[in-house]
């Protein structure tokens, strides 16, 4: 079934850091409000449903910091389950090989655009016209 919609403005391309804090935002997925953030990671913002694949908690603790020390890694906050920043993948830790739901994001003219999908979109979108 084709993508809906139009995409949503997450946020400004400039606040995202490589490797740095992230930006949480709300979606509506499968007819569930659900929590999800966006990083930049080695230049490209990567967006993902904030659950982790072990016990289905969000993974910051502290709203917005989804790095290890290192930046290499998006770590659950809860029992350290790690994964990949560019495609969510299990890394390590208690996720046994689950990953993240990634959410198809693009950027254009500044900002942070979440593609629309059949099943979810921004909560309060800023339609992109
Ligand atoms: S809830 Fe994330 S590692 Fe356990």
């Amino acid at each position: 079934m084709a993508a809906t919609g139009k995409p949503s403005i997450i946020c400004r391309s400039r606040e995202l850091v490589d490797r740095g804090r992230g930006i949480r935002f709300t979606v509506r997925r499968r007819g569930e409000t659900t929590p999800a953030f966006v990083v930049r990671f080695d230049g490209a913002a990567h967006a993902y449903v904030n659950r982790c694949a072990h016990r289905s908690l969000e993974l910051d603790w502290i709203e917005g910091d989804f790095f290890d020390a290192f930046g290499e890694h998006l770590l659950c906050a809860t029992h350290g389950a790690r994964y990949a920043p560019a495609s969510g993948a299990c890394v390590g830790g208690p996720c046994g090989g689950a990953g993240l739901v990634k959410l198809a994001v693009r950027e254009e003219n500044g900002d942070v655009l979440l593609e629309p999908g059949d099943d979810i979109h921004l909560i309060d979108p800023e339609a992109v016209t």
